[in-house]
């Protein structure tokens, strides 16, 4: 009989793995295991420690609803949503607008607009006026190209934060034959990530700020092109170099300008920036995006459930034909 050591757990548990049929899956929990252990190894985890890490990722499931997405907001605050993202940016196959975060309150309910329309319903901060030209990566204009944008009121929260039935400060518009866009909205405030969970006892306890700096969401797609999943950083902004988030970088900065003769809505303050999409690669249609709609996550909960089931029929008898049979074989040997 096998005795595990610190040194040969790990191979052991590869071994057992090592039977998954699908091959991406197989790489992946291999390098997630063996990594894992590593880790254990490398801080000499006690089993107090694990105990703890097993409770923070409980109150991190506990606080996911239709409306939050704690676990993604724990992958972007450990840097991995933007890790991600980075390495997905780069499989682009020619250069165009980069990418930011998706983040958790991107929702597939948004209402759509004609081009100009104010997507804030109330107006008390800076009206501003976002416009510019969707292209290809030549700089030819993509005329229909659907345009998502979200962001915060001028309170400094975004309206699912106030309650999954509010709709605020979000839009769908279509760029022109001519491939620009218009938008009214109001100036975004920089705000605090959600606070008042797991992850944002962590973030405190870090002794970060919790800040992401003011900004505006962007989903922009057309047929045969790369969908592309990216904000705009307000220039000036004080946390525009340590995001909590990871997601502000220097080519996303907008600058918010109060005359500039280019805006077609006179008078206002405004943006203007130019979004380029890549072309799509067959990997593109697989990848799929970082970050999503927590509904979409989380499915509504309510049923009841019983602690534990019974294996599989499958697994019983798999259980009871090996020779070997084991304590599952003899546990439900002549089930
Ligand atoms: C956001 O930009 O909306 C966001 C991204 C990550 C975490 C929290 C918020
Ligand atoms: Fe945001």
């Amino acid at each position: 009989m096998r005795e595990y050591t610190p040194d040969n757990i790990t191979d052991a548990v590869l071994e057992q793995m090592s039977t998954t049929p699908d091959p991406r899956m197989k790489e992946i929990m291999e390098a997630a295991v063996r990594h894992l252990h590593a880790f254990a190894r490398d801080v000499k985890l006690t089993p107090a420690e694990w105990i703890k890490g097993i409770e923070f990722m409980t109150k991190v499931g506990q606080m996911c609803t239709p409306a939050r997405q704690e676990f993604i907001l724990l992958s972007d605050t450990v840097g991995l949503s933007a890790l991600v993202n980075i390495m997905h940016d780069k499989t682009k196959v020619e250069e165009a607008t980069g990418a930011s975060l998706l983040g958790p309150f991107f929702r597939e309910n948004t209402p759509v607009f004609e081009k100009g329309a104010q997507i804030a319903k109330k107006t008390e901060g800076t009206e501003v006026v976002l416009y510019g030209r969707v292209t290809n990566a030549k700089g030819a204009p993509l005329a229909n190209a659907m345009v998502t944008v979200w962001q915060t009121a001028a309170d400094g929260r975004y309206d699912i934060q106030k309650g999954i039935e509010e709709i605020d400060c979000r839009g769908i518009f279509r760029t022109d034959e001519n491939g620009n866009y218009v938008i009214r909205t109001v100036r975004p405030l920089g705000y605090f990530i959600p606070l008042d969970g797991p992850v944002g006892q962590m973030v405190m306890s870090q002794k970060r700020h919790g800040m992401r700096p003011a900004h505006i969401h962007f989903l922009i797609s057309a047929p045969e092109y790369r969908e592309l999943v990216t904000a705009l950083y307000i220039a000036g902004d004080a946390h525009l170099d340590d995001d909590v988030v990871f997601g502000a970088s220097g080519d996303l900065v907008a600058e918010v300008k109060d005359n500039d003769p280019g805006c077609p809505i006179k008078g206002m303050p405004s943006i203007h920036f130019d979004f380029s999409l890549a072309r799509e690669s067959e990997a593109d249609k697989r990848a799929g995006r970082v970050g999503g709609d927590p509904g979409a996550i989380t499915a509504g909960n309510g049923k009841a459930t019983t602690p534990y089931g019974t294996p599989p029929p499958e697994m019983v008898a798999a259980a009871t034909e090996s020779k070997k049979g084991g304590f599952l074989g003899n546990l439900f040997r002549g089930k």
